[in-house]
């Protein structure tokens, strides 16, 4: 039994895991990211590595990162959402650690991770995965293989125009489905509606102590499952947003399953209810033609470190 070591990197938590070739996780780590700190960012990495490493033989490490990655797999480019540009990440925690390392975007991870032993792992051939957190990720994998694209940086799904001259994205464009479907529009939604219509948020402000500006996703997703109607409009907004997405993107590879994922996903059906709903209505011309199933991610939080490993096997 060979044993990798999947790496995921997230804004808030870099976690870590020992991954077999069956897609187990054998044992899990984590630590906070340090706040926009490469520097510090790249140690906390080589650091659990080393820990998760000690005492044990591991053939190689794959690294899930939230960004643009070039086409070597190697250096992080841009990312949106941290401070990370042209960070040569496959030379520092390659030479730190002595192993083969590569790096590989975060939602192209949780997608093959879902592929090969999560929600589509019975799609044996094409599937488009939506990470759904603080930005909006996308995977794609076609004839059975991850779709890179020719520098790398493929399936960057959350960058799609929703709305022309639109809210203000992190990657410098206007309008981004990212601004629409995400963690953060989610919260920005819901602010807006709790300034408007308090009296149809008591549940929420309750939670924000009557502060709109102190109100967080986790809030949103508490009152939601209350029944807060400003907090579950708000995850019906990013929902029917996030439906239309699914629906380009069935038109455009008319995969065999559609797959959603990300912190986000954890309020189930108030976000995926509204989204098929989107979804199906954006693809009524299409009459009785068979569509892909909209499914909910089935790994959680360890699909990117599973997906991370079972890449890094495959170098
Ligand atoms: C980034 C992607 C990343 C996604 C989810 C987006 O803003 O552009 O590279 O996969 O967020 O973290
Ligand atoms: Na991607
Ligand atoms: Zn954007």
């Amino acid at each position: 039994m060979t044993l990798t070591i999947g790496v995921d990197v997230g804004g808030t938590k870099v976690a870590g895991g020992v991954v077999d070739d069956t897609g187990t996780v054998l044992v899990q780590t984590r630590r906070d990211t340090p706040a926009d700190d490469v520097a510090k960012t790249r140690d906390v990495i080589i650091d659990l590595v080393g820990e998760l490493a000690a005492g044990r033989t591991i053939e190689a490490v794959g690294i899930g990162a939230a960004g643009w990655i070039d086409a070597h797999r190697s250096t992080v480019l841009f990312a949106p959402n941290l401070a990370w540009r042209d960070e040569p990440l496959r030379e520092y925690v390659g030479a730190a650690v002595g192993l083969p390392v590569i790096v590989e975007n975060d939602a192209n991870v949780a997608a093959w991770a879902e592929f090969r032993y999560g929600a589509a792992r019975d799609a044996d051939d094409s599937m488009v995965m939506f990470t759904i957190g603080t930005g909006v990720g996308g995977g794609i994998v076609l004839g059975g293989e991850l779709l890179r694209g020719a520098h790398g940086v493929a399936a960057e799904l959350g960058h799609m125009l929703a709305v022309p001259d639109g809210h203000q994205c992190g990657c410098g464009r206007l309008g981004c489905i990212e601004q629409y479907a995400s963690g953060s529009a989610l919260v920005r939604f819901a602010r807006a509606g709790a300034r408007q219509e308090p009296h149809r948020a008591t549940a929420l402000l309750e939670l924000a102590g009557g502060e709109t500006e102190a109100i967080t996703g986790h809030m949103v997703s508490a009152a939601a499952q209350g029944g807060d109607p400003v907090s579950t409009e708000a995850f019906a907004q990013i929902g029917r947003w996030l439906g239309t997405s699914l629906a380009d993107m069935a038109q455009i590879l008319d995969p065999q399953t559609l797959v959603v994922g990300g912190g986000v996903i954890d309020a189930g059906d108030l976000l995926l209810g509204p989204a098929r709903r989107s979804y199906l209505d954006a693809l009524a011309q299409r009459g009785r033609l068979p569509v892909a199933e909209v499914l909910p991610a089935e790994l959680g939080n360890s699909a990117g470190v599973i997906g991370a490993a079972d890449l890094a096997r495959r170098i």
